[in-house]
Formats: structure tokens, sequence, C-alpha cells
């Protein structure tokens, strides 16, 4: 399907009453899952995501300020400065570069700036389009991200 069959289709889905997560949940039900995505460009995950804090691939977590990206899933997971877990898109909203990273308590995308708080509100006009969050919950050693 071309780019421009996409949009039409979009277009007139709004145009005959469909919005926000109705029009997702069609747009979603006439594509295949994989090629998916809402209108910021970001794929819903596919399932919940876990990840055991005591692996050493995520020993950053265990301090706060540190970040974790999990580009295979989207994902950037950061423990904040008060010791709770964010996650977030790696997928910016500005341009949809794959560059969030996580400094001094907010999400920041490299490629021109653009700076969102834990809650993926933008702090700029660059991240005034916000990033799409993920809830998360610990238990044990297991943080989990999930899908929906
Ligand atoms: S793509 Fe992230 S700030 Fe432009």
């Amino acid at each position: 399907m071309m780019k421009s069959e996409i949009i039409n289709r979009n277009n007139f889905l709004k145009q005959i009453g469909f919005s926000g997560a109705a029009l997702f949940a069609v747009m979603c039900a006439g594509g295949t899952m994989s090629s998916c995505q809402n209108e910021s460009g970001v794929t819903p995950l596919a399932g919940d995501i876990t990840l055991d804090l005591t692996a050493s691939q995520y020993a950053a977590l265990l301090k706060n300020g540190g970040y974790v990206v999990l580009s295979s899933q989207n994902v950037v997971v950061a423990r904040t400065n008060t010791g709770t877990y964010a996650a977030v898109t790696l997928i910016c909203s500005h341009e949809q570069q794959r560059q969030i990273t996580y400094r001094t308590s907010e999400f920041y995308c490299t490629a021109h700036g653009a700076r969102f708080d834990n809650s993926g509100k933008g702090l700029n006009s660059e991240g005034k389009k916000g990033l799409t969050v993920y809830q998360t919950s610990v238990s044990g050693n297991i943080l989990t991200i999930k899908a929906s």
C-alpha cells in the first residue's frame, strides 16, 4: 500500500467521524498488525516486556537517572531521580528519529533536542507533540513494561 493511500484512508475515516482509538482500531483492522502504527508513528508493543533487573545488561536501571534502550522493541526505560521507572517509545514525535535518551530526569532526543518529562509531556517546541508512554510495574527483581 502506498503512503498516499494510507493518508487518504486516514483522512476519509476522520471525515466520517472516526477519531482517536476508534480510528486506530479501524486502521489496524485494515492492515497487518506488524505494520500497524498510530498517527504518531509509534507501533504498539506486541506484548508486555519483562526485564530481570539483576541481569548485567540492565544494571543502569539500578541507579537513579540510568536508562536502557530496548532497540528491537523501540522502547526506552529509565529509572527516574525519585527511583520510579518510566518507559517511553524510542521514536521521537518530532521527526520520528529513533534517538530518545534519558538525561537529568527527562527524556531527550539527540536529533534536534526535543525534551519530554517523565510522563511524556513535551517541554520545548520540538517536543510539543509529547511521547507515547508505557505503564511500568516492579515485582521483586522483575520490571514489567505493559503493552496497554
Ligand atoms: S526527531 Fe527528535 S528532536 Fe527532531
